[in-house]
């Protein structure tokens, strides 16, 4: 956000329990960090959410009338609103991606939330990657399984595959640049121009070693186990909130 120039340094105020600065401060001097999470809500008129969820309890603010940006996994509209007193609620999935600004971030907003605010969320998660609204808390569930997940999927693809080369014989430097060369760089070509169904049957079609190798991995229960590892993980996403169990809303601090 600070190297898009989308917000001035000297509006920026982070709170956390150490006070820690993760920002080069020589960089960006006017930024401030307090400890106090009030004070960061007193101050702004956009307040971001991004403790863990079982964090949440404790953060303990109070914000009517501010734009609440929750990137909690799994912490629905209704319990981020019950514990800051908002009605206008955002909620945000990033990814780690977001670091090399290629984060994909699906966001939901809370009924309270107008126009104006929503096209400046968008433009905010614009800052760091691509975004779009969904319009179910379910939807935003899934996509934390799916893309919050950032790139621990085909990070798995590329150990198994890195320890493969390495038990054929291939030395070290190459086995990791060849994996590296077909995960990251060879994988940019789907999307572009071509559908993934497209890809797959055209080489399938041409009947050489990729089709053996794609035939041999699709038989040996590859399709089953990513989709049972993204329903797990979904699963996990729509179970996590520490409220979602609980009379949370009852006990929320800001409805008593
Ligand atoms: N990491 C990802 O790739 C990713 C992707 C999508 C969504 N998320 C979501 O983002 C959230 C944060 O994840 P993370 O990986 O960034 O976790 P993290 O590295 O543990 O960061 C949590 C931060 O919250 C601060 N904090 C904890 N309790 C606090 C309190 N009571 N008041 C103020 N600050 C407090 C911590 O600083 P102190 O210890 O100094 O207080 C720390 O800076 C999670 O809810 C996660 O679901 C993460």
């Amino acid at each position: 956000m600070l190297d898009k120039t989308f917000i001035h340094p000297g509006s920026l105020v982070l709170s956390n329990r150490s006070a820690r600065n993760p920002l080069p401060s020589a960089k960006w001097p006017q930024v401030t960090v307090t400890r106090n999470n009030q004070e960061l809500v007193e101050r702004c008129d956009v307040v971001i959410v991004a403790v863990r969820p079982e964090q949440f309890a404790d953060v303990e603010i109070f914000a009517e009338d501010k734009l609440v940006i929750s990137l909690m996994a799994g912490v629905s509209l209704r319990s981020v609103a019950a514990y800051t007193a908002s009605r206008q609620v955002i909620r945000a999935m990033p990814n780690a991606a977001a670091e090399i600004g290629k984060s994909y971030t699906p966001w939901l907003a809370a009924k309270g939330v107008t126009d104006e605010q929503k096209a400046f969320a968008q433009r905010l998660f614009e800052t760091f990657g691509s975004a779009d609204e969904v319009f179910t808390e379910n939807h935003l569930n899934y996509l934390t399984a799916l893309v919050g997940t950032g790139p621990a999927y085909p990070a798995l693809l590329a150990r198994s595959m890195l320890e493969h080369a390495l038990n054929s014989g291939l030395p070290p430097v190459i086995a990791r640049r060849a994996v590296n060369a077909v995960v990251v760089d060879a994988s940019q070509l789907i999307g572009n121009g071509h559908s993934v169904d497209e890809l797959l049957q055209t080489l399938i079609d041409y009947r050489g070693v990729t089709a053996a190798g794609l035939e041999a991995m699709i038989a040996g229960g590859f399709d089953k186990t990513i989709k049972a590892g993204l329903d797990s993980a979904t699963s996990v996403a729509c179970s996590m909130s520490p409220f979602a169990h609980s009379a949370d809303m009852k006990e929320g601090p800001m409805t008593r």
